[in-house]
């Protein structure tokens, strides 16, 4: 698997990053999927890949706990390019156990907790997402986090056995915005309070200037817990 990874990163290593999704697109005919959080950097993949009509399935894990700025911005996407946005929500029983048991805000309890509920809401959703599929293609950029400066553009996910791609890895936020402003994409506007990562809306605040892109999630959190177990790290 190595060399057939490395293989494709040679291949794709001078690509601009539609014509590298593209490339992956023929590699992986409908084996390939997108996850969007509808923050700024998957709007930015998802108008290359909805504007470009690559074969390339979009997703969404719909946690049920989104802000509603984030709905509005899907519902807007969906309007401006008419192309679907698969939804995953969690499994109905799993959920009601849980809330049952422990109340709707039970992450904020302990660690576990939190585990817990990521895990049903995004971790099982996630896996039947990915199901059948050879390549993820994710929003990561690497500067949003100092896990991520290690990670590359082009990896083996040892733990869901696929290739995860991440077409703007390398941009920076300024490359982003202006990728925004230029094609005129709808985006969350939480980004312009203060908000650099979006994620659930009781776990996601406004950060500080000087402060870490992820520095408002889980705030309550050790930095060391914060992954949510989507990109688990090595
Ligand atoms: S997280 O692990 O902390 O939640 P983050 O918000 O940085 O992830 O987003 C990184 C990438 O993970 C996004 O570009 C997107 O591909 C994927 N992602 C995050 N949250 C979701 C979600 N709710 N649904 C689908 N994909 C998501
Ligand atoms: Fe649950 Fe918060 Fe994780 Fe969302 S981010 S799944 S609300 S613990």
């Amino acid at each position: 698997m190595k060399a057939y990874l490395d293989e494709i990163a040679l291949r794709i290593k001078d690509m601009e990053p539609v014509e590298a999704i593209s490339f992956l697109a023929e590699q992986f005919a409908g084996q390939i999927t997108f996850s969007t959080s509808f923050g700024w950097e998957d709007q930015v993949v998802t108008d290359m890949i909805f504007a470009n009509d690559l074969p390339v399935k979009v997703f969404t894990l719909e946690t049920g706990r989104l802000f509603p700025e984030t709905y509005y911005v899907w519902n807007r996407t969906l309007e401006n390019y008419q192309q679907p946005i698969h939804a995953y929500y969690p499994d109905a029983a799993a959920l009601e156990e849980m809330v049952t048991k422990k109340g709707p805000s039970s992450f904020y309890e302990s660690v576990e907790n939190r585990k817990e509920c990521c895990h049903i809401r995004k971790i099982v959703p996630l896996k039947r997402a990915l199901r059948g599929n050879k390549c993820w293609v994710t929003g990561i950029r690497s500067e949003q986090s100092l896990n991520r400066t290690d990670m590359s553009n082009l990896e083996w996910d040892e733990q869901n056995q696929l290739i995860k791609f991440h077409p703007i890895f390398d941009w920076s936020l300024a490359e982003v915005k202006a990728y925004i402003k230029k094609n005129n994409i709808v985006y969350n506007t939480l980004h312009d309070k203060g908000f650099p990562s979006i994620g659930c809306a009781p776990c996601t605040r406004a950060v500080q200037d000087g402060e870490d892109f992820r520095a408002g999630r889980w705030w309550w959190e050790d930095q060391s817990k914060k992954e949510c177990g989507l990109h688990a790290t090595k």
